[in-house]
This record gives structure tokens, sequence and C-alpha cells, in this order.
């Protein structure tokens, strides 16, 4: 399945409305609360480096991974311009492979983990991590809620016509797998003002919010708080984004 090829070159602009220095402040506020010292950050399907850039901006050390080539070639050139080195690496998180461990914390923003579509692909990840983190590390990450998959996206279409970027985006939800499928085509201008065509196919799982606590469980995590949309309350009936908070 394709994901995250042609689309890499235009998620930023389509992204441009996602507040990422509040989502920066809100992980910082979620550490300071929790009280842990965090210098290194292991961030999981990182893409363009919407997180990472900012956050190696504020001193942490970081290494970003992702499946997509082309989201970390967007990442590489945004760091250079920035003039901000990045650690940046290909790999599926599924099969979680990284040397160094210790780390004070691993980080998963803005739903990477709905696009690992099997259980047992998720519970090697959070595995994997469990192992990565010294006794006192952080796991951060957030999911987008099943609500948000199957009632929101759900069977939905989208769509947006901008001056130089249209999209048409069709969701599928499968209700015996709880996956959404979303078809997306993709129209972009070129420099003679005439329209490329491309299209992805995405697949996201719904998680509940228990599932995914138990499986922290199973993978070692003792401690696990959840949030709902940013805020610090616990995650209500209508929360799309779900955030836990997981320590050993
Ligand atoms: C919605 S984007 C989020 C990117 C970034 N975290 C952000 O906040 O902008 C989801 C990212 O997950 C990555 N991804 C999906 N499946 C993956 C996998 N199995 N292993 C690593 N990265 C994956 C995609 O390539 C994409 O960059």
């Amino acid at each position: 399945m394709d994901q995250y090829k042609d689309f890499a070159f235009v998620y930023d602009e389509l992204m441009d409305e996602v507040d990422y220095d509040g989502w920066v402040k809100y992980i910082e506020d979620i550490i300071k609360n929790e009280n842990v010292k965090v210098q290194n950050i292991l961030e999981l399907a990182c893409g363009t480096g919407n997180m990472t850039i900012p956050l190696t901006k504020k001193n942490y050390d970081i290494a970003g991974i992702d499946i997509s080539d082309e989201m970390l070639s967007v990442a590489r050139e945004k760091a250079e311009k920035e003039g901000v080195e990045l650690v940046l690496l290909q790999q599926d998180i599924a099969e979680l492979d990284f040397e160094i461990t210790n780390l004070d914390c691993v980080l998963c923003a803005c739903d990477g983990f709905n696009y690992i579509t099997y259980d047992d692909d998720l519970e090697n990840v959070f595995t994997k991590t469990h192992e990565l983190l010294k006794e006192d590390g952080i796991f951060i990450f957030d999911i987008s809620s099943f609500y948000k998959l199957s009632n929101i996206l759900g069977n939905n279409m989208y769509g947006e016509n901008r001056e130089d970027i249209s999209y048409m985006w069709q969701n599928y939800f499968d209700e015996e797998e709880n996956l959404v499928e979303m078809e997306l085509a993709f129209f972009i201008k070129d420099e003679d003002g005439r329209f490329d065509r491309f299209e992805e196919v995405h697949q996201q799982r719904a998680y509940t919010e228990e599932e995914i606590v138990s499986m922290l469980k199973k993978s070692g995590f003792n401690y696990i708080k959840t949030y709902g949309d940013f805020t610090f309350e616990s995650p209500k009936e209508e929360s799309q984004r779900i955030f836990f908070v997981c320590k050993k």
C-alpha cells in the first residue's frame, strides 16, 4: 500500500492548521507534570519532523524514526534550511530496532500508532519501547480515538479546493476489522498551471482506549494515564484524540 509517498511533499501544506507549537508545549507540560528529567527522546513515526525540529531547537537530543523515505527527506530538507541537525532513521516501527537503550522518553505524535493495524505488531512496539526506556523513563503518545475513526471520519467524504492543491478524501469504515480505509486523490498545480493527479490509500486501525491500555499492561507498563484532546482530563466519549502517558 502506497502511504506517505507523493503525499509527503504536500503533507505540511495540508497540515498548516495544526498547532504544532501548542502540541510541543503540551508534551513539555506532560513531562513537567510527571516530574521526570528528559534530555533524550526517541520519536516514532516522526514524519516531516513537525515535532522533531521544534523539540531539537529546545535542546532535547532526538532521534526520529519513520517508515516513509519521502517524509524523512522532507524532514531533512527542513532541518537543513533551519540549521538543525537531526538523527533520522527509516524503519518500520512494527519491527522497531534501536541500538541505544536507557532512554528518557519515547514519543509518538499525531496518530502514528493508528497505522499499526495488527494487535501483535502494536504490542511489539510497546514491548520494545518498554525495553528501550530507562527505569523512570516516560512513554507519551496519542491515537485518533475509536469515536473519531468510526463516527467522524468513518464513511465520510472530505474535500478541499485550494489555489495550488485540491484533494478528495473518501473513507470506508470496516466494522468487523475496525479499519478505516482512506482513499485520497490529490491534484497539484505544476509550474505550467496544469494539475498533476496522484492517489494514495491509507489504512488506520480504530483502537479503543481499553484495548490500548490492556496491550500496554501486557508489555510491562504499570503506570498508565490517559487524557482527552490536549487537556489534563480523562478522555470523554466524544474525545477525538487520546493521549497516553506511561511509565514502567
Ligand atoms: C499522521 S503522520 C504523523 C507524522 C508526525 N508525527 C507529525 O506529527 O506530523 C503519520 C506518520 O506515521 C508514519 N508511519 C506509518 N506507519 C509506520 C510504520 N509502520 N513505521 C514507521 N512509521 C510509520 C507515516 O509515514 C507518517 O509519517
